[in-house]
């Protein structure tokens, strides 16, 4: 094997485009392992890359895909051997370094995570960033104290990846969860996976004073913006809030007082940088006590990496709910 096809993103005198090209497959230096991938999924992220509607790419060309997982093909790391199954999400990614959109992945081995003995290649990617990050909220707001107790989880961005992960981990854990939707016919689909309410997005209670009626134990915010806003205004005295997302907006127009006079904190989530303690952590939670009861309920679609740009315009046109996976499979 010595060329493989890659889902390769440009930007240069010719413009910005994306397809699958014939690329050289590459070698593993000192420290690095070879996977042979078997599946990805696609992120909001993956769909900025990969059409040029968000400057999220570091370097041209590369190859898109934010995740990975597949089988170890050549390691030239003692913690690695052929055959081993192993995940890759996060780091440089699909924006600073080859992604997943492609036949092989070449990574330093300490970016990788083995595959946790209960998940496999695919299972993994349907969990992927979105659940990784999802599962990193929830930490940082166990971490921080958050208890059933303190009263209802918003989750905004609901239907979305992170989101629909989110509410599934929060209900096995006990929490009531509320879920913010702009997607009132997949109500059934989010009790499904432990939502008890659902809201629409413009039915947040709470008005614009500085501190409003405090209904909410916390939240995993997806959305940012005007919607973020409300919520540090009605979460109640030691509540968190994680901020995870901007498909709402980047500002956040707030004031102190949730802060200083209610002790709200705000928990900042990037899946990026994770370093691997905590990484394996996590993907041990999601493969067992955190782990969605049924995976294949999350997966709205399974595509190929021929489809990419078709399913890039339906996710940034608000047309997809759950997760896409993408299956790959070396030389298929
Ligand atoms: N911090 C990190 O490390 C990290 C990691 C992964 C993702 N993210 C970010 O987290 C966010 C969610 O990621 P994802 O993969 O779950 O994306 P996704 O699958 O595209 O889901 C985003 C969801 O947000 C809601 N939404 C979309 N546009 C909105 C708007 N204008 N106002 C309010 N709600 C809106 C929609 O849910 P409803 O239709 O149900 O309302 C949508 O399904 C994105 O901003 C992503 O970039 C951050």
């Amino acid at each position: 094997m010595t060329e493989q096809r890659a889902f390769r993103i440009h930007n240069d005198n010719q413009g910005y485009r994306a397809g699958i090209e014939t690329i050289p497959v590459p070698q593993p230096a000192d420290g690095e392992v070879l996977i042979r991938v078997s599946h990805s999924g696609i992120n909001y992220k993956d769909a900025l890359a990969g059409t040029g509607k968000g400057k999220v790419i570091q370097r041209f060309p590369i190859t898109g895909g934010y995740d990975a997982a597949g089988i170890v093909e050549q390691s030239r790391h003692a913690c690695y051997k052929p055959g081993d199954a192993v995940i890759a999400t996060g780091w440089g990614l699909g924006f600073d370094h080859d992604g997943g959109f492609a036949d092989y992945l070449c990574v330093p081995a300490d970016w990788l995570v083995p595959m946790p003995s209960n998940l496999e290649p695919r299972t993994s990617m349907i969990l992927a960033t979105a659940g990784f990050t999802a599962a990193l909220a929830v930490h940082r707001m166990l971490l921080n104290g958050q208890q059933p107790e303190m009263g209802p989880i918003l989750v905004t961005g609901a239907t979305g990846g992170v989101g629909c992960i989110a509410i599934s981990i929060l209900s096995k854990l006990g929490f009531d969860v509320t879920a913010v939707s702009g997607k009132a016919d997949l109500q059934s689909w989010l009790k499904g996976l432990g939502a008890k309410h659902i809201i629409g997005r413009d039915q947040l209670p709470g008005g614009d004073r500085p501190l409003e009626k405090a209904v909410w134990g916390g939240a995993v915010d997806n959305v940012g913006g005007a919607m973020l806003a409300r919520i540090t205004r009605t979460v109640v005295p030691y509540g968190n809030i994680a901020s995870i997302g901007l498909a709402g907006g980047i500002a956040l127009e707030t004031t102190v007082m949730p802060f200083i006079l209610r002790g709200v904190s705000l928990l900042g989530c990037n899946s990026v940088e994770v370093p691997y303690p905590l990484r394996s952590q996590l993907w041990a939670h999601l493969a067992t006590d955190w782990r969605p009861e049924d995976l294949e309920q999350i997966v709205s679609d399974t595509v190929d990496l021929t489809s990419m740009p078709e399913v890039f315009e339906r996710m940034l046109s608000g047309r997809i709910h759950g997760r896409i996976l993408v299956e790959i499979g070396a030389g298929g």
